[in-house]
């Protein structure tokens, strides 16, 4: 016998991006994501921009999502959502779209953890992207979190290390600031890093003891090296644009690495997947290659549109939870800091 088809719908609104997927059995069919420009002339998110946009942007956005999955919204089975964590104002559209779809429809409504997502995003049936197996650890790297999380099963995950202060996304955002780039800046510095030499300038790593990481300290580092520079050569960032962010990338990569190396040894556990925004970056992609051969790691890196926000990410947790029928009760909330 034929098994059914099970269609969930997921979307994601945490953050400035409006997302839907729609997905059958762990497969994607659809991953719409309307990112919000308006924040790039502000060098930041601004929460009040965001919900509203999340508004305008939300019914469009699934609507595409169901187009493009070439369902109905009868089809659906189940509407996963991101829960938390993330921008209270935003988090509430997407809960609230969610909460109001299910009932109309009447079918179950599964709440997200968003930082879940982005680890379980690896769990997306993708053809030639092997799928990590238990227990394994979880590096996530995105412009909220730096974390390193121990997944001994899908929901049985404890956060062994995590930032005291900026998410290493924020340090690659900051630092492009200081230089003048756009907003978020993480892309910008990686492809220019690739075009300059990551040991023209040293940057000295945060000695922070165990697994947690501090990427506030860089940042200052950052902008003082480039205030002293200046003084001397107001040309100095646009001359050497291309090696000051290859040391910076350089620097970074070594602080996630480091950490990394700790967490396998003290856990012995060789399996390493990582999420998140970051994980888009070049250099941590092929710092984790150079791992397997160093370090005999057997490493896990998501296709590229599963690492920045997305809801095939919100979607695929869905689906599991769903298999689990651990569903919401209607009068769940928000939660902006949710834990793992
Ligand atoms: O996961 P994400 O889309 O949103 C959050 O949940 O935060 O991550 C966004 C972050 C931003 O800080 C952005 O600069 C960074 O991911 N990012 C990158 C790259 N692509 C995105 N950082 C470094 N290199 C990249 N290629
Ligand atoms: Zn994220």
């Amino acid at each position: 016998m034929a098994s059914e088809n099970i269609y969930i719908l997921g979307i994601e609104s945490s953050c400035d991006d409006t997302a839907a997927s729609v997905i059958c059995n762990g497969h994607v069919l659809s991953n719409v994501i309307a990112n919000q420009k308006i924040h790039e002339e502000y060098g930041g998110v601004v929460p009040e921009l965001a919900s509203r946009a999340h508004q305008q942007n939300i019914v469009p956005v699934v609507d595409q999502a169901l187009k493009k999955a070439q369902i109905t919204k009868e089809d659906i089975h189940a509407i996963a959502f991101t829960r938390g964590p993330g921008l209270m104002g935003s988090l509430l559209v997407g809960t609230s779209f969610a909460k109001s779809l299910a009932f109309g429809l009447n079918i179950p409504l599964i709440e997200v953890n968003h930082m879940q997502a982005h680890i379980l995003a690896h769990f997306i049936n993708e053809e030639s992207y092997s799928k990590p197996p238990f227990p394994f650890l979880a590096m996530t790297i995105s412009g909220g979190h730096t974390q390193i999380v121990k997944v001994s099963d899908y929901f049985d995950m404890e956060v062994i290390g995590e930032t005291i202060d900026d998410a290493v996304g924020e340090a690659y955002d900051k630092s492009g600031k200081i230089l003048g780039l756009g907003y978020p800046a993480g892309p910008e510095i990686d492809k220019r890093a690739q075009l300059g030499n990551p040991k023209a300038f040293k940057f000295t790593k945060p000695k922070i003891e165990g697994l947690n990481f501090s990427f506030s300290g860089l940042k200052t580092a950052i902008l003082y090296f480039i205030q002293n520079e200046t003084k001397n050569n107001p040309n100095f960032i646009e001359e050497n644009i291309n090696d000051i962010c290859a040391s910076i990338q350089y620097t970074i990569i070594g602080i996630l690495i480091d950490k990394l190396k700790l967490a396998a040894k003290q856990t012995s556990i060789k399996h390493i997947a990582i999420g998140g925004g970051v994980s888009a970056n070049s250099g941590i992609r092929q710092a984790l290659k150079n791992g397997e051969q160093k370090f005999g790691w057997t490493t896990y890196v998501p296709k590229f549109e599963y690492t920045t926000d997305n809801a095939a990410m919100i979607a695929i947790v869905g689906y599991l939870k769903y298999l689990n029928k651990d569903f919401s009760k209607s009068e769940v909330t928000a939660s902006a800091r949710l834990k793992i």
